[in-house]
């Protein structure tokens, strides 16, 4: 079994920068409001960024007023304009097929939505497909049903939709279109994914009925005036260090001000069961959001069974918990994960490429793949496939190994956590 040696200096310190998925939101949110909204706690990195530069694009204005905060100001969403040129949503995939939603609800809005090689290459026909259901002039422009979407905004119809995947960007984009057009909708998926934009929805004064916990309908009016949004911190990027601190040989690591969400916290739930030691501390509620702080110690882990039901709860950090898997004893095995293959990545394919590189024998299946315990690695080149989390992954694991594991392309880093690699720097000067 593998096994690290770095020592966290005790009771060391980590802040992880603002939650994606709330700060995709909080533009969104912002932009439909009339008036003034001001957000704090904002992910100033290249995804939720462009999303913001895309609906200044549509006349809201957007103003820096300190680190992480934003003063926003919106005609309201009678008063967006059709954007002069496309709006480009870079690497963010929740970026483009939540503001898909919200335009194609915009009557009179005509906009191109695209983003780069890899968003290019994801799968939107899971929006498509609903939103014209619903009434929604959108259609893709390279008519492979991927982007650029070309939408013409219009008064859309209210839908009942049972979601064949449970997936938050599929939900969000339907309740936005609905929010948009000011009409009703009905959603049902089977496995319950996050649900910040419920959670915003009501904060916001809206209303959201539900029949069971997978099942629930919104009705207009959707009139929202500006607010205040507190973002905070990622627990998809806490993972990363969460992670690193139980697999450390001694010490201990905080994480200040984490999102607690708890259909996102399926990460603790797993690390927990494998035998990690994860405490947290100070439990509170913000803008509708669970948070808290978390410490975390160093543990010996071990194999656990990953049922399908926890997947979506998880379905960002399963590259960070197969570095955790490595290091377990028996081994690691995930599966019902099929929808990792349209991520920034086929992250199947990405993560199993990777391994194999340095030394771990791995069975890759459609929806997911295993490995049993493994002794030791060797060197070797990764390839970050265009995708974050796959290198901040084996980041983690070249820091605890202290191995020549080298990355091809770091920069994708910056589209979710721009300050990784100075933490890292942080907690390498510390154990020297
Ligand atoms: C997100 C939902 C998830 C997740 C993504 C962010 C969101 O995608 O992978 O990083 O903010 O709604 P799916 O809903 O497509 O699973």
């Amino acid at each position: 079994m593998l096994s690290s040696n770095f020592r966290i200096p005790t009771g060391f310190h980590v802040e992880v920068p603002g939650d994606k998925s709330l700060s995709h939101r909080s533009v969104l949110f912002s932009s439909l409001a009339s008036g003034r909204s001001h957000i704090k706690g904002f992910l100033e990195a290249e995804d939720p960024k462009n999303t913001m530069n895309c609906f200044s694009k549509l006349g809201v204005e957007f103003r820096k007023i300190g680190n992480t905060e934003y003063e926003v100001n919106s005609p309201g969403r009678a008063g967006l304009k059709s954007p002069v040129s496309e709006l480009d949503f870079g690497n963010g995939g929740t970026g483009i097929r939540l503001s898909a939603g919200l335009i194609s609800g915009l009557s009179g809005i005509r906009a191109d939505l695209t983003g780069d090689a890899s968003l290019r290459k994801r799968p939107m026909k899971r929006i498509l497909e609903p939103l014209s259901k619903m009434g929604a002039d959108i259609k893709s422009l390279s008519g492979d049903g991927k982007a650029p979407l070309r939408i013409n905004g219009r008064q859309l119809n209210s839908f009942s939709y049972h979601s064949p995947i449970a997936s938050a960007q599929v939900k969000s984009c339907l309740m936005l279109a609905a929010i948009s057009s000011n009409v009703s909708l009905r959603y049902r998926e089977d496995e319950l994914s996050r649900d910040h934009t419920e959670n915003i929805l009501r904060f916001l004064g809206g209303k959201i009925v539900h029949d069971s916990p997978v099942e629930f309908s919104i009705h207009p009016p959707f009139d929202f005036s500006g607010s205040k949004f507190s973002i905070p911190g990622d627990i998809s990027s806490a993972a990363f260090f969460i992670v690193f601190g139980l697999l450390s040989g001694k010490g201990e690591l905080r994480i200040g001000n984490v999102g607690l969400n708890p259909a996102r916290t399926g990460i603790l739930t797993i690390l927990k069961r494998m035998g990690g030691k994860i405490e947290i501390e100070n439990e509170r509620m913000e803008c509708g959001e669970k948070i808290g702080d978390i410490r975390v110690f160093p543990s010996e882990l071990r194999k656990v069974e990953i049922e399908a039901a926890l997947i979506p709860s998880i379905i960002d950090e399963i590259p960070i918990l197969t570095i955790a898997g490595l290091f377990s004893e028996n081994g690691f095995s995930i599966s019902h994960a099929e929808d990792l293959r349209a991520k920034e990545s086929d992250r199947i394919h990405s993560m199993v490429i990777n391994l194999r590189k340095i030394g771990v024998e791995v069975d890759e299946k459609a929806d997911g793949y295993s490995f049993s315990e493994v002794g030791s690695l060797s060197d070797g080149m990764i390839e970050s496939f265009m995708d974050h989390r796959i290198a901040m992954s084996f980041y983690i694991l070249k820091s605890l190994l202290k191995k020549n594991i080298h990355i091809d392309d770091d920069s994708w880093i910056d589209t979710s956590f721009p300050d990784f690699k100075k933490i890292i720097s942080r907690l390498d000067a510390a154990n020297e």
